[in-house]
């Protein structure tokens, strides 16, 4: 890799993401010399700061990091802090603009510039306006624009936001964060697909009976009720983490593993999600909230008693679902997800379940032959493991698992220090593009239209530290399956 040079600024320096993410990140792909000596970051935020309360922010944010003290004292080094708050629109960017020209020369920097909005996505449309307005696009060198999610609420706001975006930055200069898309298991899949000879004859609806994507989490919503309560469960994560993984795994191949093209196959395979009509949403998407309950031996209140969430909450914080696609790949293929707060393990989990085969020899009862398994574990731990039944000393076929290989995590870069090094080096593989945003969008609003329609009547309607409600069950069993336990790793 080459070393990385230009301006990062960052809105929303003094926030929580820049402190738990960005600033341990940048610090690993300095220490790894990621980082040429001509680059400089400015930490832009709200508070009346100046640069040496930033230093010592982010000397303390990088606490844990390895790495003795004089080189995190070089590192801090890089920032500059500018006060700007980006809510009132008589703020002036023209001082931002002078202090990143002035960095510009003094560091040789080319113009090159990556703006990184780690802040509340009301401010995303107003700040790409006044970069350009006031100059901080004009620049020789390239310029980006990196943004979290949420990008819009629905279809349409995400249109608008879109639109606003497109008039400063073009499609290929806008970096659409979807973290998930940094997880080193994520990336995987594409290797395990492509790189192997015996997987992808059998990825297609003649042998794979279904695939359950399930990603849970034991925290519950914390300090984040008033923008969980607009979102929910499908919004946080169904229609951007989940809907990712869904196309790594359904596109197909890639003619090569450009940008275009893999966002080009992904896009193809959303195309041909299966639409839910309006008054069929019951069928195939299950919802939940979190009762009260007992997590790790201590009691913890339901979604309805968090700090800034309603008493009636008609919120999900759990969902689950089944998707089909109308191609013939996988015509009649059923892609059940489920994701949720509150549940009994933290734990993204991928397991492809091939169909039987075509008759059972071994067993003259009733009995059922294991099928086959392929399990990908994202998180936490990071794996793959593939379920064959074969004789192990009596007669009877057992199901072995065989751990291919067990990742070292600590070796693997986290997820931000990927994407950001990516955002540099100007690679968009790993974002999410407008039109895969759009379509999931479509998909998911009719969805959430209808949950809002008819807010559901039994909620909290799952303990806390359970595996989610009963529904959840009962919709793979309609089709006679059920939810593949959450398999650990063999230690
Ligand atoms: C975020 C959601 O995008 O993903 C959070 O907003 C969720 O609600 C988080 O907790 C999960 O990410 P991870 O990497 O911990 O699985």
């Amino acid at each position: 890799f080459t070393k990385q040079s230009g301006l990062l600024m960052i809105f929303g320096a003094t926030g929580d993401l820049a402190q738990r993410k960005l600033f341990p990140s940048l610090y690993r792909l300095y220490k790894k010399g990621r980082l040429s000596e001509n680059f400089a970051c400015i930490g832009i935020g709200r508070r009346e700061w100046d640069t040496e309360r930033l230093k010592q922010h982010i000397f303390e944010s990088i606490a844990n990091e390895q790495g003795n003290t004089e080189e995190k004292q070089e590192f801090i080094k890089l920032f500059y802090y500018h006060s700007l708050d980006v809510s009132q629109k008589e703020s002036s960017y023209h001082e931002l603009r002078e202090l990143a020209d002035t960095l510009d020369s003094q560091y040789d920097l080319k113009g090159n510039r990556l703006f990184y909005l780690a802040m509340a996505p009301e401010y995303f449309g107003s700040i790409a306006t006044r970069l350009k307005e006031d100059g901080l696009t004009e620049t020789p060198g390239y310029k980006r624009l990196v943004i979290e999610k949420p990008f819009g609420h629905d279809f349409e706001s995400a249109r608008q936001l879109n639109d606003q975006l497109r008039k400063s930055f073009s499609e290929d200069e806008i970096y659409r964060i979807d973290h998930y898309l940094g997880k080193e298991m994520v990336q995987n899949i594409e290797v395990i697909r492509f790189a192997n000879a015996f997987f992808e004859p059998l990825w297609n609806n003649h042998y794979i009976a279904n695939i359950q994507i399930t990603s849970t989490e034991t925290l519950g919503v914390e300090d984040r009720g008033r923008y969980y309560e607009n979102s929910g469960a499908l919004r946080d994560m169904v229609q951007n983490h989940i809907m990712q993984i869904v196309s790594l795994l359904a596109m197909e191949p890639p003619i090569k593993l450009s940008t275009d093209e893999i966002r080009s196959e992904k896009v193809k395979v959303l195309r041909a999600l299966k639409p839910i009509k309006d008054d069929e949403v019951d069928n195939y998407f299950v919802r939940g909230q979190y009762g009260a309950g007992e997590m790790n031996g201590e009691l913890v209140p339901s979604y309805r008693e968090e700090n800034m969430v309603a008493d009636d909450s008609n919120t999900e914080t759990f969902v689950a679902g089944k998707l089909l696609f109308d191609n013939f790949r996988w015509a009649g293929v059923p892609f059940y997800i489920r994701t949720g707060k509150r549940l009994g393990e933290k734990s993204t989990q991928i397991v492809v379940q091939f169909k039987d085969v075509p008759m059972n020899l071994f067993y003259r009862t009733e009995e059922k032959l294991n099928p086959n398994l392929l399990v990908i574990n994202i998180q936490p731990e990071e794996g793959i493991t593939l379920h064959l039944n074969a004789k192990k000393g009596g007669k009877t076929p057992v199901q072995l698992s065989f751990l291919t290989s067990k990742y070292d995590r600590f070796n693997t870069p986290e997820a931000y220090e990927r994407l950001l090094f990516d955002a540099m080096r100007g690679d968009a593989t790993n974002f999410s593009h407008w039109d895969e945003v759009a379509l999931s969008w479509k998909y998911t609003d009719v969805i959430s239209r209808a949950w809002e329609r008819e807010p559901a009547a039994n909620f909290p309607n799952y303990p806390s530290g359970s595996m989610g409600p009963v529904t959840a069950d009962e919709l793979l069993a309609k089709d006679g399956f059920h939810w593949w336990p959450v398999i650990q790793e063999e230690k």
